[in-house]
């Protein structure tokens, strides 16, 4: 086991779905294997935009335990709740200090957000809030706080890692000295997109996603609701111009893909059949999990005791980390 430390924030957005497992949550869980993992739940994040306090809560307990079915260990990965590390905070108001106003006036959030308002005719800094302002500090302050040397992230996060370096580079530079652990960005592979039901990228914002956890009638029906096209039950098929083969790629063997590509191609295959396949494939692969997932679901107590045993490990390492930047800083 490599020594490195690998960590990365999860927002409680809702239910993962395919796309999210096969691009984020088992790459990152097989990074876990190599790295010391440190996974949380990036809460304060989510507090920009969520204020209702139960959402909060439930979309927290709904990503911990869809990460916990899916198999991330507490014994081996450290998993926590942002909220419960406080250190972070310390953390995020020292390098405020070094952030410049300018960094963070180009980050993209913050400038989609300024031009949409400018679209719209609306003063320009409406709906911005300091937390989405500086929502690229809070997000180094995570990373820096626990030395990550590599960050599992999407692409889409692929600024915010180099403000991060930035960040921590001015710090290191100011002090001379190395306080802070420069962190590099690993971009989920890129090879597996994840095609929703109607063949475009799986997206919350294409409304075509295949949730991973919700019961088992309702799976079927969704996965009934792949889009195909309007070939009859006689007629030879293309499966690599198919939707539902695929998603059916990324559950089965190369043997099973050549099993149904014949069918396929020899006709007499009906998209009753073929939809029957894939439901059959990926239950049987999900129901294990699905079961994890609703018996967490149903006794969030135990979700309670493992994020509490995260944080309390987690501030272990915050604290000393805090005090040795309080030292070098002059404030201790
Ligand atoms: N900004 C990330 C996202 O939107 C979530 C996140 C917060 C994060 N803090 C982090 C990711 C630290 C990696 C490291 O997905």
């Amino acid at each position: 086991m490599n020594q490195k430390v690998s960590l990365t924030g999860i927002k409680p957005t809702g239910m993962p779905h395919l796309g999210n497992y096969f691009g984020a949550i088992k790459p990152a869980l097989e990074l876990a294997e190599k790295y010391r993992a440190r996974y949380f739940i990036a809460d304060y994040h989510a507090l920009n935009t969520i204020r209702d306090p139960k959402m909060l809560r439930d979309l927290t307990y709904e990503v911990a335990a869809a990460w916990l079915a899916c198999g991330l260990n507490p014994e081996d990965v450290l998993f926590y709740r942002q909220s419960d590390v406080p250190e972070t905070f310390e953390l995020s108001t020292i390098l405020m200090a070094f952030t410049a106003k300018g960094l963070m006036n180009r980050a993209h959030a913050y400038k989609a957000m300024v031009q949409s308002n400018e679209e719209n005719g609306k003063d320009l800094d409406f709906g911005v809030n300091m937390g989405l302002y500086t929502y690229p500090v809070l997000m180094a302050a995570d990373i820096l706080l626990f030395d990550a040397d590599v960050v599992p992230v999407g692409k889409d996060q692929k600024q915010h890692l180099e403000m991060t370096a930035d960040i921590a580079q001015v710090i290191n530079a100011n002090y001379n000295n190395k306080l802070l652990t420069i962190p590099e960005a690993i971009f989920h592979s890129t090879g597996q997109v994840v095609q929703g039901l109607d063949g475009r990228k799986m997206s919350k914002s294409y409304n075509n996603t295949i949730p991973l956890f919700v019961p088992e009638k309702k799976f079927r029906k969704i996965i009934n609701s792949v889009v195909t096209n309007s070939q009859g039950v006689e007629e030879p098929k293309d499966p690599e111009a198919c939707n539902v083969f695929a998603l059916y790629q990324l559950f089965a063997t190369e043997e099973e893909q050549a099993v149904l590509s014949a069918r396929y191609r020899e006709g007499g295959m009906g998209w009753g059949e073929a939809k029957g396949a894939l439901f059959e494939l990926m239950n049987e692969q999900i129901a294990p999990m699905r079961s994890v997932y609703d018996s967490l679901i149903a006794d969030k107590g135990a979700i309670d005791l493992i994020l509490q045993a995260g944080a309390e490990k987690a501030r272990d390492l915050a604290s000393k980390k805090i005090s040795f930047l309080r030292k070098e800083i002059g404030f201790a």
